[in-house]
């Protein structure tokens, strides 16, 4: 049995990751967050309330556990939050990676990391693969950048896993995405602005906690790039979501980055060349529709 600590608990990607490790009888799970637990599920897991930047804290909780993976999805990942406090940015995207990776050095554990695809400019226009040069133009794709630096220069065995807007439903409704926003959005017949001038391969975020599982299975060591498989703009995944859910597309218009402050500091097009991920993970992206099927289930299960 493996015991993994989770960092980020309460975040997006942090309940998939508990909800999908913690009924695994070959994982112990911790779980801890800045804030007190809203993940409804509270079963099989133990939950600790750590602010990750008080050192004092997170030393006296590291130094009552021996863990041999963690799983570390808690960051500062708002753009405009890291442009307006580059300090707190630094702190927690990449000061804080350093803790982690000097106590996963001490203990011989794995760190699963978490990084972006702003990590790139964004004008490649083919797919980016682990090897392309990193350009990121905003505080936060560079502090995500700086905090695999810390890791490419450490003596810890870590993963990389960057992956590309993250979407899907979690049964704690406090942080949205895009499927979820514009759903929620055209559902109540409101009109929403998106943009038709950025395109991603966007992520299903039970795919990315897959991956994560994969990474501590294989015992990964080195960089993965994790997404879906199909590019599209914002505004193609969002004509897909209307389609889907049979809301209606008038209700939808066309805006550019540059017309929103988005022109600078987010990619143009990002998209990954999943090779790697695929022959040394066995990761497989769910396609965007099926994944919209498994959203609409979740739902309904959530009762939502
Ligand atoms: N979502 C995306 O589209 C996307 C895209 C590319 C990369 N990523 C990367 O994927 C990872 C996970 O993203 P996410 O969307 O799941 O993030 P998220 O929903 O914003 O969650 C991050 C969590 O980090 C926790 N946190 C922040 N500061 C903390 C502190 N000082 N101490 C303890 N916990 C703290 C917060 O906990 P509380 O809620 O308890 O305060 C928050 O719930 C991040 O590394 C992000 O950079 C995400």
């Amino acid at each position: 049995m493996k015991k993994v600590l989770i960092t980020g608990s309460n975040g997006f990607l942090g309940q998939k990751v508990v909800d999908l490790l913690a009924p695994n009888d070959n994982y112990e799970i911790v779980a801890i967050s800045k804030s007190p637990n809203r993940n409804p599920n509270q079963g099989h897991y133990v939950f600790n309330q750590v602010d990750l930047l008080d050192r004092e804290a997170l030393n006296n909780f590291l130094s009552t556990h021996t863990f041999d993976v963690i799983v570390h999805t808690a960051a500062m990942t708002s753009v405009e939050a890291c442009e307006a406090d580059k300090v707190a940015c630094q702190l927690i995207n990449v000061d804080l990676v350093q803790v982690l990776a000097t106590y996963c050095e001490k203990n011989q554990a794995q760190l699963v990391h978490l990084s972006t695809d702003f990590v790139f400019d964004g004008k490649k226009g083919t797919p980016y693969n682990e090897e392309d040069s990193a350009n990121p133009q905003s505080e936060y794709g560079k502090s995500k950048y700086a905090s695999e630096q810390v890791l490419q220069h450490s003596n810890c065995h870590f993963a990389i896993l960057r992956t590309i807007l993250v979407y899907g439903v979690n049964a704690d409704p406090n942080r949205s995405n895009l499927v979820l926003w514009a759903k929620g959005k055209l559902s109540q017949n409101e009109p929403i602005k998106v943009v038709n001038d950025q395109w991603r391969m966007p992520t299903f975020v039970d795919d990315l906690a897959r991956a994560c599982q994969l990474a501590i299975e294989r015992k990964a060591q080195g960089l993965f790039h994790i997404s879906g498989a199909e590019l599209m703009s914002i505004k193609e995944a969002v004509d897909k979501v209307a389609d889907y859910w049979k809301l209606d597309s008038t209700l939808i218009s066309e805006i550019s980055a540059a017309s929103i402050g988005q022109a600078d500091n987010r990619p143009r097009q990002t998209g990954f060349d999943l090779n790697k991920s695929k022959n040394e993970l066995g990761y497989v992206p769910t396609s965007f529709i099926e994944s919209l099927a498994v959203i609409d289930r979740q739902f309904k299960a959530f009762g939502r």
